[in-house]
C-alpha cells in the first residue's frame, strides 16, 4: 500500500470508528500523523510541539537524573507535588502529577463518568477524555461550536441532566484555538459545577495573551467543584517527557491521584522542575511563538483566508479545500499539517513549530492554493 492510499484507508477507517464512538476521531492517542517519516526532514507542524525544547536547564537535569532512575519516583512526585502547590498558592494535597495531562484527562473520566451516564463536550474538541470514556459506556454530548467557532456555554450549560458526570471545556480550544473570556467562564462555573465536576483543561495557558483570559485556578482555591489541567509538553518543550498535572480541591484531587497510574518518571520531574526556574527559555518560547502565529496570520490575511485570531501554538484556518487534500498537497512541500476536524473539513489547524519551518509553510501556502 502507498503513503497516499495508506493515508485514505486511515482516514477511511476512523470514518467508520466516529459512527461508533466519537464523531470526527480519527485514531488512538498513539496514533502518529499518516503521512509522517521519521527518516525524513519534514516540517511537523501538526503536532502543537513546542521543537525548541527541551531547555539547556531541562537537559542537564534530564542527565543529572541518571544516577536516581533505578529508583520510583513516589518521593519525587511528593516533592514536585509541594513545588506545584507553591507555583498556583494551593496546598499540596491539591496536586495530581500524571505522566501527561492525558493520563489527568483519563483519571478524572474515570472518577466521575459512568456506563449509562454522559458526558458534555464541545464539538470539535481535544478529545482524548472522549474516546476513552465513550468506551467505557458512556455517551458524549457533543454541543457544536458556535458561529464564531467558540463554546456555546448556554447550551452546554442546558444539556447537563441527573446522568452526566462530568463536563469538559477547553480553554483555549483545541483545534480551534477560541477561548473563553474569564467572567463567561467563571458565571458557566457559578451555574453548572454546583451540580456537575467541570473539568478544564488549559493546556495553552502560557500561550494566551488576551487580558480578558484567567486560570481557573483561582476558582480551585475557593473550593469550586472543578479540575484543571496543565501541561509540560507546550511551552516547556517537554512533549516527549510524560509529565502534566491536575488542580482540585484535596478530596476531590485524592479521588483523581487513585486513578492515575501512569505516573511521571524521575527524569520527566526532574525536566519540568528545572523549567519551572528557567524563566527565560520559557518567555523564548512564547516569543518565538507569536512570530510564527503571526507569520501564519499574515500569510492568511493576505490570502484572505478566514482565521481564529491565534492565542494558542497553533492557528486554526479555512483553507476552502477538503483538509485531505490539503494535507498532500502540503506533504509533497514537506510539510505536516493537523489532521481533519469535522464537521470543519476545508479547515486546517497548523503549528506553530520552528521559525524555519513556518516560514516553509508561508512560502508554501499560496502555492497550494494557486
Ligand atoms: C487540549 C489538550 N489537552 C491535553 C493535551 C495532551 O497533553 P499531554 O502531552 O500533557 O498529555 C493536548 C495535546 O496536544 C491538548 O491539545
Amino acid at each position: 500500500m502507498n503513503r497516499r492510499d495508506w493515508f485514505r484507508t486511515t482516514a477511511l477507517a476512523g470514518g467508520a470508528l466516529a459512527v461508533n464512538s466519537v464523531p470526527g476521531f480519527s485514531g488512538s492517542w498513539y496514533t502518529p500523523h499518516p503521512l509522517d517519516d521519521l527518516s525524513l526532514d519534514l516540517a511537523r507542524l501538526c503536532y502543537n510541539e513546542n521543537p525548541y525544547g527541551p531547555s539547556k536547564s531541562a537537559r542537564e537535569a534530564i542527565m543529572a537524573s541518571f544516577d536516581i532512575a533505578h529508583q520510583y519516583p513516589f518521593q519525587y512526585i511528593q516533592d514536585f507535588m509541594k513545588v506545584l502547590g507553591d507555583k498556583h498558592g494551593v496546598s499540596p494535597e491539591s496536586i495530581v502529577v500524571c505522566g501527561g495531562s492525558v493520563e489527568g484527562l483519563r483519571a478524572a473520566g474515570v472518577a466521575f463518568c459512568k456506563p449509562g451516564g454522559n458526558l458534555i463536550t464541545l464539538d470539535p474538541t481535544y478529545l482524548s477524555m472522549m474516546t476513552y470514556v465513550s468506551k467505557m459506556g458512556t455517551e458524549i454530548i457533543n454541543i457544536p461550536v458556535d458561529k464564531n467557532l467558540d463554546h456555546d456555554l448556554e447550551k452546554m450549560a442546558s444539556a447537563v441532566n441527573e446522568k452526566t458526570g462530568l463536563v469538559f471545556v477547553c480553554n483555549p480550544n483545541n483545534p480551534t484555538g477560541t477561548y473563553i473570556p474569564a467572567a463567561k467562564l467563571i458565571s458557566f462555573l457559578d451555574k453548572v459545577s454546583p451540580k456537575v465536576p467541570v473539568f478544564v483543561d488549559e493546556a495553552y495557558f502560557d500561550y494566551v495573551d488576551a487580558k480578558d483570559y484567567q486560570t481557573m485556578i483561582d476558582l480551585v482555591k475557593k473550593n469550586y467543584n472543578i479540575i484543571v489541567s496543565r501541561t509540560f509538553s507546550k511551552v516547556y518543550g517537554l512533549a516527549g517527557m510524560r509529565i502534566g498535572y491536575l488542580v482540585a480541591k484535596p478530596e476531590m484531587a485524592s479521588i483523581l491521584r487513585d486513578r492515575v497510574q501512569a505516573s511521571a518518571s524521575i527524569p520527566a520531574l526532574k525536566a519540568a522542575e528545572a523549567s519551572l526556574a528557567d524563566s527565560e527559555f520559557y518567555e523564548f518560547s512564547k516569543k518565538v511563538n507569536r512570530e510564527g502565529r503571526e507569520m501564519i496570520s499574515e500569510a492568511c490575511t493576505k490570502l484572505g483566508l478566514e482565521f481564529v485570531k491565534p492565542q494558542t501554538n497553533f492557528v486554526f484556518f479555512k483553507t476552502g479545500v477538503d483538509i485531505k487534500e490539503f494535507n498532500e498537497r502540503m506533504r509533497n512541500k514537506n510539510i505536516l499539517v493537523g489532521r481533519a476536524f469535522p464537521p470543519f473539513n476545508d479547515w486546517c489547524r497548523v503549528s506553530t513549530g520552528k521559525l524555519t519551518d513556518v516560514e516553509m509553510f508561508v512560502k508554501a501556502l499560496p502555492q497550494v492554493l494557486g
